[in-house]
């Protein structure tokens, strides 16, 4: 099984991939290392340990970075998430405690435990990935790879015209991790908003997983609100579950390669182009890393992995 830090910023999609990730028999969740993003940092993690304690989780749950790499508070995704991250339910607040270790100190600290064995899975912004970095610099060699749901190559953003909310929440953050050398691949809006999710989804998850399935469906219902707006049919997209499908079945997916930039210029921040491979011969972009990205997924082999997961 593939041993994971799940970085996360819970959030109703985030709870959906961390219950798909904790479901998977091809996932070893080695802790949940939480993040600012949808909702204020002590909100995150506290979210965080409420899913473990739902899902009967015995794993550290650490606090992590409450703001940008630089400048103010972005501001929150109350309106997509609701005021408590989960849609507004009321669900009973665990009590258990937070490893005292900032989520950057547990992914250095798992990093060198395990060492070329673990896999960094981002699905929030990427300001502890960055401090990480920084308080070791060799951490790229310590893990294995680093997957991110995150970022818009080559389809327009959700928070500005070009950016994607958890690049653009933290771009420099961000631009830290593209640059840093190890193995990065990057599920964007190019293939999460690719597959929406009706309501019978949400049904069978519940039917086949009471529990964990109930939850989604339930936290879902002030999502799907968001995301219907302006559409004919009753939708919501789980973007954050779609790097841990990649790990578990990476023939889903299309990925090209490309050298990959973040911008931190504020009318553009947080776009991430990317030049495919000999498609430039810009210094600037050809000293830029290269990064897989996810152009295309098999919707429906997605689903059924979705649904035969929470089905365990
Ligand atoms: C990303 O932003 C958050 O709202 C979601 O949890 C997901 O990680 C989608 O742009
Ligand atoms: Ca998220």
């Amino acid at each position: 099984a593939h041993k994971i830090i799940l970085d996360t910023d819970p959030g109703i999609d985030d709870a959906m991939a961390i219950f798909f990730a904790f479901q998977s028999p091809d996932i070893d969740v080695l802790g949940l290392t939480t993040v600012y993003g949808n909702v204020p940092v002590s909100m995150s993690a506290q979210n965080a340990l409420t899913l473990c304690e739902l899902a009967k989780q015995d794993i550290p749950v650490t606090k992590g970075v409450g703001m940008p790499w630089v400048g103010p508070e972005s501001g929150y995704a109350h309106f997509v998430h609701g005021d408590d991250g989960f849609g507004n339910i009321n669900f009973p607040v665990s009590d258990r405690k937070l490893d005292p270790r900032s989520s950057a100190q547990f992914i250095v600290d798992t990093a060198r435990q395990h060492p070329g064995e673990v896999t960094i899975v981002a699905i929030g912004p990427l300001g502890n990935l960055a401090l990480a970095l920084r308080l070791e610099p060799e951490l790229p060699k310590l893990v294995k790879g680093v997957v991110i749901m995150g970022g818009a190559a080559f389809v327009k953003g959700n928070v500005t015209p070009v950016a994607e909310a958890n690049i653009w929440n933290d771009a420099h953050a961000a631009e830290i991790v593209f640059a840093a050398d190890w193995d990065l691949k990057m599920f964007g809006l190019d293939v999460t908003n690719d597959v929406p999710f009706t309501l019978d989804f949400l049904d069978e998850l519940e039917s086949k997983n009471p529990k964990l399935g109930g939850f989604v469906k339930e936290s879902s219902q002030f999502y799907v609100d968001f995301y219907s707006q302006g559409r004919d049919d009753r939708v919501c997209f789980f973007h954050d579950a779609m790097p841990l499908a990649y790990l578990i079945d990476p023939s889903l997916f299309e990925l090209t390669r490309g050298h990959a930039r973040v911008s931190t210029d504020p009318l553009n921040r947080g776009q991430t182009s990317i030049a495919p491979a000999g498609s430039t011969a810009s210094p600037l972009w050809l000293d830029a890393n290269q990064i897989d990205v996810a152009t295309k997924v098999d919707h429906a082999r997605l689903r059924k992995l979705y649904i035969d997961t929470y089905a365990l």
